[in-house]
């Protein structure tokens, strides 16, 4: 089959590879039909992982069932399912709480938590692909709904950015009426900033010096703030009357920037604790590591930043952190988009054929104005 090749950094290449075949009774093969590139597959490409040569990657995928194991008992060969980037067993201490993300038997050997074509996660291979072999189908498909013309772009997004950005926003607590600010106007600070107005928060305001994905906040009801034009702290606490968001959500990770270009990982940390309020909190969902050898500085080298602790502390300000766990939340947001209460394909700029996935990691990469979500249809 043709799949997206991780060669090294900025060079992956569609090329052939073995069909994955059924491995063990508990496993369904998808023939995907609808698969997307994330800023966490950036990470990846840019050579900011130890990810080795050879891997497929993909973790956002959608597809109809082709073959289903001898224990597979409740999903069916032709059913159209979305599956969850944590790749995970159901019945681990961790998943029986709903800790999917963090997975006991998928793992590596010295980690919690798998995913579909990711370095430091496993060994699994992404649905970049015409086929992927899905693990524990029973529990890990999503099955969709028999609509004729199924909103694939809608479901797809189920996978990952739509559960993380609601993630973000479990994490920091977000309540009716409150305020929210959220660091990046990617896919995910776009999912956190639908998730907050869905939940029914008051000001949802998001960070970032894009124009096109600001313009996409403030279509879906978000106030943008472009930290190029002013610090963001102060922007935030002129539209908070000079209190700080009641939340915050960092969607943005340990790339972190000035507007300039120049990475500061504890960035949008520090902003966080200057622009939340005392006492409000705040869901990490942006990718940090524990090693990023090619880091600007020797802290971030080993995934150290220097936090104003300090003041969180004095703030009494508190955080939750991680991958998120999709099974949590992607029945229940999938039957929001089914009932056209929400459309998170909104974020979506491509739609590309998998041959053009190299072209499409580049525009992506380069953060090329309109190109906000690549969409790969194999
Ligand atoms: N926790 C999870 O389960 C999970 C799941 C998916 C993605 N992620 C992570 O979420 C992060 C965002 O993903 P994405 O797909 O939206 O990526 P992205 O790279 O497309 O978006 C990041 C955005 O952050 C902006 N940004 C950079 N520095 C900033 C700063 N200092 N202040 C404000 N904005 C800034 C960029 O301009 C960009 O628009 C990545 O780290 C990704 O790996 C985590
Ligand atoms: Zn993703
Ligand atoms: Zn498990």
């Amino acid at each position: 089959m043709r799949a997206v090749v991780y060669h090294g950094p900025r060079d992956v290449r569609v090329e052939q590879v073995p069909d994955p075949r059924i491995e063990a009774p508990g496993d369904v093969l998808v023939k995907i039909t609808t698969t997307n590139i994330c800023g966490s597959d950036l990470h990846m490409y840019e050579g900011r992982t130890d990810l080795e040569p050879g891997r497929v990657l993909g973790h956002e995928n959608l597809g109809e069932v082709v073959e289903v194991g001898g224990a597979v008992e409740h999903v069916r060969v032709g059913d159209r399912v979305c599956i969850p980037f944590n790749v995970s067993c159901g019945y681990c201490k961790n998943c029986e709480r709903g800790l999917t993300g963090y997975c006991l038997t998928m793992k590596d050997p010295d980690g919690a938590g798998a995913a579909f074509g990711f370095a430091g996660w496993g060994p699994y291979n992404g649905g970049q692909a015409e086929y992927l072999r899905v693990p524990h189908g029973d529990f890990m498909c999503l099955e969709l709904p028999h609509e004729r013309a199924l909103k694939e772009t809608d479901y797809v997004m189920c996978a990952d950015i739509f559960p993380t950005g609601y993630h973000a926003t479990q994490l920091a607590g977000v309540r009716p009426g409150e305020s929210v600010v959220i660091y990046g106007a990617g896919p995910v600070g776009l999912m956190a900033a639908y998730s907050a107005i869905i939940k029914g928060a008051d000001r949802v305001m998001v960070v970032d010096r894009h124009p096109d994905r600001l313009r996409l906040a403030e279509e879906i009801g978000a106030i943008p703030v472009d930290d190029a034009k002013a610090p963001p702290i102060d922007q935030v606490m002129d539209l908070t009357d000079g209190e700080g968001a009641d939340r915050g959500c960092e969607c943005v990770g340990y790339q972190a920037h000035d507007p300039e270009g120049n990475e500061h990982p504890n960035m949008t940390m520090n902003n966080l604790v200057g622009s939340v309020r005392p006492t409000g909190t705040f869901g990490v969902v942006g990718v940090f590591v524990p090693e990023d050898p090619v880091a600007p500085d020797d802290l971030a080298k080993h995934g150290d930043i220097v936090f104003d602790f300090g003041e969180f502390w004095t703030r009494g300000q508190g955080m939750g952190t991680g991958q998120c766990n999709v099974k949590s939340y992607n029945r229940y947001l999938r039957d929001l988009i089914a009932d056209e209460k929400a459309k998170p394909s909104f974020v979506v700029s491509h739609e590309l054929p998998l041959d053009e996935a190299p072209e499409g990691y580049r525009h992506f990469d380069a953060r090329d104005n309109g190109w906000t979500k690549v969409v790969l249809h194999p």
